[in-house]
């Protein structure tokens, strides 16, 4: 049977991405890696888990039946108070418009699936989290690449966008973005927001990287700034922030969509396993979760510390440009006249060291220069034989090519 033949149109616009080529290439031992956006395994609340869990099945067995479609009601009455609490949002959403999800990821596909046909535009943060195109991009639509700054979106390339096209919606990482670690400012949340406004489109403002502050807590959200007038969708998750098995993740959504969206699980899934939900709520209602917060941040800050020191010595001489991120899990740079693409394989083969090439985040042209370091899983030794190996995999690579 010629199976691929039967494929539908959704399955044929999905592709391999070029991230499972390089944790291929990578996953031999003596191996380095800085190629994986997840957090570090030494990381994860482990024994609060395995006890959450205990204790939920324990006393409470009925987590083993169906369950509400939208997610455990406890769970979503404590995101919504968190939400406020930590001014994520303007006010109290109320667990009513909190829609659990299987991560983020998960989330972004239930937008797809509610509002995006075939030939839609949305405006994307270019470069942009490259999972999250995939998931628009197997529903047809048009993407339409705003260059991405320091500061963030580039205004007039979006209103030029906005006075020719009718967008659906504009995908925005808006927080230590995957995979440029940059941050998009109050003050331009808000003139993005006034365009939303005028040219009437949406934001899906995806926020996985918000806890994940060094510094200085970063600037508010859309949400906020928005004083929750329906027109922002909001994705969190706790992927980052405890574990990414788990799978758990919210949306803030209008309420008159909430009824569809549960429509839609029952239809997809019925509904979530209640058991992950309820241990959720045990470890993020534990006073001790804040500590695990600011322990986290830190070690995170250590290693991104370690890795900028090491870049700086090691790769910035040999003409790598980047700028340390505040928060998040990534180093993105740039290097003139570099295949990121060839020379990240080249890296990997010779090297041992993994790195991802900046190209496949961009959907606009441009992007083969660049290249994105993780240092959420590196220890600090390993960072260091990792930039060495770099920067030898650097002038091999210039001098061969
Ligand atoms: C920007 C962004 N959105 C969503 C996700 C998916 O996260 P989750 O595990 O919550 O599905 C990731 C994971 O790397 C991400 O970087």
């Amino acid at each position: 049977m010629y199976w691929s033949s039967l494929f539908n149109v959704r399955m044929k616009r999905l592709n391999p991405s070029v991230i499972q080529e390089m944790m291929t290439l990578i996953s031999k031992p003596g191996c380095i890696s800085f190629t994986a956006g997840e957090p570090s395994m030494d990381l994860h609340p482990l024994e609060k888990i395995r006890s959450a869990f205990d204790e939920t099945l324990f006393n409470d067995p009925e987590v083993l039946a169906y369950s509400e479609p939208s997610g455990d009601p406890g769970l979503r009455a404590w995101i919504s108070s968190w939400l406020e609490k930590n001014q994520y949002a303007a006010s109290n959403p109320g667990m009513e418009r909190i829609f659990l999800t299987n991560g983020s990821q998960a989330g972004l596909n239930f937008i797809s699936l509610m509002f995006l046909k075939e030939g839609d535009k949305i405006l994307v943060e270019d470069p942009s989290y490259t999972e999250a195109i995939l998931s628009f991009g197997k529903e047809g639509v048009e993407f339409l690449p705003v260059p991405l700054k320091e500061e963030g979106p580039d205004l007039q390339v979006m209103e030029d966008f906005l006075k020719k096209n009718r967008v659906s919606f504009f995908y925005s990482i808006p927080t230590f973005q995957n995979p440029s670690g940059r941050s998009i400012s109050k003050e331009r949340k808000r003139e993005i927001l006034k365009l939303a406004e005028r040219y009437d489109f949406l934001i899906v403002e995806d926020d996985p990287y918000r806890e994940l502050w060094f510094d200085s807590p970063p600037p508010a959200t859309f949400l906020s700034l928005s004083r929750d007038d329906e027109r922002v969708i909001y994705l969190g998750s706790f992927s980052k922030i405890i574990a990414p098995g788990l799978r758990c993740g919210y949306m803030v959504l209008p309420l008159s969509v909430m009824k569809k969206a549960a429509e839609l699980r029952v239809a997809l899934e019925i509904n979530l396993p209640a058991i992950i939900h309820k241990t959720v709520l045990k470890v993020v209602d534990d006073p001790l979760f804040s500590l695990h917060l600011d322990n986290i941040r830190s070690t995170y800050r250590l290693r991104r510390d370690s890795m900028v020191k090491n870049v700086n010595e090691l790769l910035t001489p040999l003409g790598f440009s980047f700028s340390p991120p505040q928060g998040g899990f990534f180093i993105w740079g740039s290097m003139k006249g570099l295949n990121g693409l060839e020379f990240s394989r080249y890296a990997a083969i010779n090297e041992k060291i993994g790195v991802i090439p900046g190209e496949g985040f961009f959907v606009g042209a441009g992007g083969e220069n660049y290249l994105r370091f993780s240092f959420a899983q590196v220890l600090e030794d390993q960072s260091r034989e990792g930039v060495i190996r770099l920067s030898r995999a650097l002038k091999n690579f210039v001098r061969t090519e």
